[in-house]
């Protein structure tokens, strides 16, 4: 019998097997100790898109409790442009009261007309007792969703400093966000650096737990890979945790009698890749000029990493690219390289993002 297809291709969906996060799960467990012992030490976790940190913070909640402490999940969903600190507060206290696990009592009436920080400070100070806990743990996600408004972050940083909070009160507050978007609080509110050093930056996973994240969520599926069909599913995604579930799910629709080979990869992958290209690559492409992408389909065509000169070279040699103004290729680069499409090496060269980007590059030049 063949069982249910067991991979979690989505953003937010809980995966049947977490991989990896060692290290990081480890520290917030240490975390967590501190701050029943002593004080909060409060956290960030940063990623990319569909790195897995939503499921982090979900893996942070059920610890908590398994360990006694409540804990409140809050997706923070994009605030509007000309939305006021305030009503932003509102909307984070009310998802802290709606993730926790017990009925809680509305704190009573918060007055819109107090400062914002005032306003959730008492927030804090009145849902405090309530929990009859050594320790709360608010987990925040998508923070860079309050861009908008991002003197809250400073604001929230300035509640959690404040005298009363740390006498009076336990919360332990994790946050996650892009790379990109903590960048920008950082960089506009100099303090919040500071204020969150426990900073977790989540990556691919490695091998092995590639492996082992495959082997156990098929296990009693009625599917088995091959084992080259796994090996080949690291070279493309190398570990990208949401480009593993989206390919790992394609494949498993492709078993015939129980079994997935290398006859099933292509179509496996060519429908992997579209679906990327829609929920992703397409506007991650979009970010580079058309001379750019030129620049862009020849790392892609290379599949590995290359020095400028040699993308120099191919431009006018094998490319006879005549208008092409080969003089700016060092500027491209560094064009590309912020926007995030391709990464410098330690050695000087240059690869692009990720291999299954190449691939749509490569497709959609076709
Ligand atoms: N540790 C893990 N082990 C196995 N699968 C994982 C792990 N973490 C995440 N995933 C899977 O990867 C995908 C992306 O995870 P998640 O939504 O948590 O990432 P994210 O960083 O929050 O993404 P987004 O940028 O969309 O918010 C999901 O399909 C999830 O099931
Ligand atoms: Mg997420």
């Amino acid at each position: 019998m063949i069982k249910p297809n067991p991979f979690t291709p989505q953003s937010g969906w809980e995966p049947k097997i977490f991989g990896g996060r060692l290290e990081q799960v480890e520290h917030f467990e240490k975390t967590l100790a501190e701050a029943a012992a002593t004080r909060a030490n409060h956290m960030v976790i940063i990623g990319q898109w569909g790195i897995g940190k939503t499921t982090l913070l979900k893996q942070f909640k059920k610890i908590a409790q398994a360990n006694g402490y409540p804990a409140s999940y809050c997706p923070i969903s994009q605030v509007k442009e000309h939305s006021s600190v305030s009503s932003a507060i509102n909307l984070i206290s009310q998802e802290i009261v709606n993730g926790l696990p017990q009925p809680i009592k509305e704190p009573g009436q918060i007055k819109q007309k107090l400062q914002p920080q005032v306003q959730f400070t008492r927030f804090l100070q009145e849902l405090w007792p309530q929990l009859k806990a050594k320790v709360a743990v608010v987990l925040l996600d998508d923070v860079q969703n309050l861009a908008t408004v991002s003197s809250i972050i400073d604001m929230l940083r300035a509640v959690l400093s404040k005298e009363e909070i740390i006498n009076d009160t336990r919360f332990l507050f994790v946050l996650a966000s892009t790379t990109e978007g903590w960048d920008n609080f950082v960089n506009k509110h100099d303090p919040v650096g500071r204020f969150f050093r426990r900073r977790e930056m989540i990556g691919k996973l490695t091998y092995p737990e590639t492996e082992a994240v495959i082997a156990s969520t098929l296990e009693k599926s009625g599917v088995v890979f091959d084992p080259r069909v796994v090996a080949e599913i690291f070279r493309y995604t190398q570990g990208h945790p949401y480009e593993l579930q989206l390919l790992a799910s394609h494949l498993f629709e492709a078993q015939l009698e129980g079994r997935v080979g290398l006859t099933e990869w292509v179509p496996a992958f060519r429908n992997t890749l579209r679906e990327l290209g829609k929920d992703y690559f397409e506007s991650l492409a979009e970010r580079a000029s058309d001379r750019e992408k030129e620049v862009l389909l020849v790392l892609a065509e290379a599949r590995g990493p290359l020095a400028q000169g040699e993308i120099r070279r191919i431009m006018i040699v094998e490319k006879h690219a005549k208008n092409f103004p080969v003089a700016n290729i060092k500027n491209f680069l560094y064009r590309l390289q912020n926007k995030g499409l391709i990464r410098r090496l330690d050695d000087g060269t240059f690869q692009i993002l990720d291999p299954i980007f190449g691939e749509y590059i490569l497709s959609s030049a076709q």
